[in-house]
C-alpha cells in the first residue's frame, strides 16, 4: 500500500499567513501540520508516500526532505494548479501504479491511527472506503447517504443533508478510482471534485464503504480551526521541562518547555508549549497556547493563541487571545507622542481592537 499527502491548493482562508508560508507547514503544537500526516502514515507500515505541492512550492520539499525522518521514501509530485482533490489522484497515477493507497489531505488532523481504516478496507473488500466523522454542520462538506454498511450517495455541500456525518480528508482507494477521476468535468468552481469521482464509482456499482471517526477531526483550513486542533493536541501534550524555570515563576498543568527557553518572574498556565530559546520574562501564557522558538515576551499577556517563531511580544496592555501570529511579527508598546496606534501590516491582516 502506498499513500498519497496533498500540500498543495490555495491556502486563501488562511491568509495573509498563506502569502508567504505553505499552510501545510504552519505549527500546531510547534510542529508543521504535515508532519502528523506522515507520522499516520508511517505509523502503519506505508514506506512509498507520495506528497502534491505546488508547482512554485520547493518549501514544503525543503523543510519535509527525502522521507528519512520518518523511515518512508517521498517522491514529490507538483500540482500545475489547484485544479482540485480528483486532480491530485489524476496526475498520481504513474506514481501509484497497480496498488491500493491512502490518500490523507495534509491539512487534517486526527487522533490516533488510520490502521484500523486500512483494516476495513481490506476485510470488506470495498472499492473505495472513506472515513466519517460526525460533525454539527454537515451542510459545508461532502454528505454521505448511507444504507447499511454501504454509501449510497454523496452530495458536496448539500442544502438538506442526508446524513450528519462528513466525509473527512482520509480515503483508501484501489485502482478503480483511477478510471472515476478520469472520467468526470469539472464542476461549477472548475475543480475536478472528489465527491464526484466518489459517486462516479457508486454510480458504477463499485463498493463504497465507510469508518467512523470516533475521536476528533479537524480540517484545519481556517485560522479558528488551527487554534482547535492546537488546543486537542495540547489537552494530550505530557509536561516536559528542558528550558529553566526561575524561583519568582508558577508554571501548572501540563508545560512542554522546551531547551534553551528561559522563563522568568511568569505565569504559565498549560496546556502550553514554549519553544526553543524563547525568553518570557514578568508574563502571563494562558491554557492553550504554544509558542514558537526564539520568542521573546515582556510585560505581557497571551492565551489561546499560536506565536510562530521570532515573534516579540513587549510591554502590551491587553490580553492578547484567540490569536494568530506569524513568523516573525511584532506587538510592542508605542511610547511616542502623540500616543495613537500603528499598524504595518501584510494584505489581508486582520487587527480586531478593543
Ligand atoms: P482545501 O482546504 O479544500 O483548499 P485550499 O488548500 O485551496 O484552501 P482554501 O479553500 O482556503 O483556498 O484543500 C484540501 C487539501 O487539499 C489541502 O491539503 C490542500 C490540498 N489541495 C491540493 O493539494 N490541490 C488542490 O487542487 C486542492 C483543491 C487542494
Amino acid at each position: 500500500m502506498k499513500a498519497l499527502i496533498t500540500a498543495g491548493g490555495k491556502g486563501t482562508r488562511l491568509r495573509p499567513l498563506t502569502h508567504t508560508q505553505n499552510k501545510h507547514l504552519l505549527p500546531i503544537c510547534n510542529k508543521p501540520t504535515l508532519h502528523y500526516a506522515l507520522e499516520k502514515v508511517a505509523e502503519v507500515g506505508i514506506r512509498e508516500v507520495g506528497i502534491i505541492t505546488n508547482q512554485e512550492g520547493i518549501e514544503v520539499q525543503e523543510a519535509i526532505g527525502t522521507g528519512d525522518h520518518w523511515g518512508v521514501h517521498i517522491t514529490y509530485i507538483p500540482q500545475d494548479a489547484p485544479l482540485g482533490l480528483a486532480h491530485v489522484v489524476r496526475i498520481s497515477q504513474d506514481f501509484i501504479g497497480g496498488d491500493k493507497f491512502v490518500f490523507y489531505l495534509g491539512d487534517n488532523m486526527i487522533v490516533g491511527g488510520i490502521s484500523r481504516f486500512i483494516d476495513e478496507f481490506e476485510k470488506q473488500g470495498s472499492n473505495c472506503h472513506l472515513t466519517l466523522s460526525r460533525v454539527k454542520d454537515p451542510e459545508r462538506f461532502g454528505v454521505p447517504e448511507i444504507q447499511g454498511d454501504r454509501i449510497v450517495s454523496i452530495e458536496e455541500k448539500p442544502d438538506k443533508p442526508k446524513s450528519a456525518y462528513a466525509v473527512a480528508g482520509i480515503y483508501l482507494y484501489d485502482n478503480s478510482i483511477f478510471e472515476a477521476v478520469n472520467a468526470i468535468k469539472p464542476s461549477a468552481r472548475g475543480e475536478l471534485e472528489i465527491s464526484d469521482a466518489h459517486q462516479y464509482l457508486i454510480d458504477q456499482g463499485k463498493k463504497v464503504t465507510f469508518s467512523e471517526i470516533t475521536g476528533w477531526w479537524k480540517d484545519t483550513g481556517k485560522p479558528e480551526d488551527i487554534l482547535e486542533a492546537n488546543r486537542l493536541l495540547l489537552e494530550h501534550t505530557e509536561a516536559k521541562v528542558n528550558g529553566l524555570i526561575d524561583n519568582q515563576s508558577l508554571v501548572t498543568g501540563n508545560v512542554v518547555v522546551e531547551e534553551g527557553a528561559q522563563i522568568i518572574n511568569s505565569v504559565v498556565r498549560g496546556p502550553a508549549i514554549i519553544g526553543r530559546g524563547t525568553v518570557l520574562e514578568n508574563s502571563y501564557i494562558g491554557p492553550f497556547t504554544s509558542i514558537g522558538d526564539n520568542c521573546r515576551i515582556r510585560n505581557s499577556e497571551v492565551e489561546f493563541s499560536i506565536v510562530l517563531n521570532q515573534c516579540t511580544i513587549l510591554d502590551v496592555g491587553v490580553r492578547i487571545e484567540n490569536s494568530l501570529l506569524g513568523v516573525a511579527s511584532r506587538v510592542v508598546r508605542a511610547d511616542s507622542r502623540p500616543r495613537s496606534n500603528r499598524f504595518m501590516t501584510g494584505d489581508q491582516s486582520l487587527i480586531e481592537i478593543c
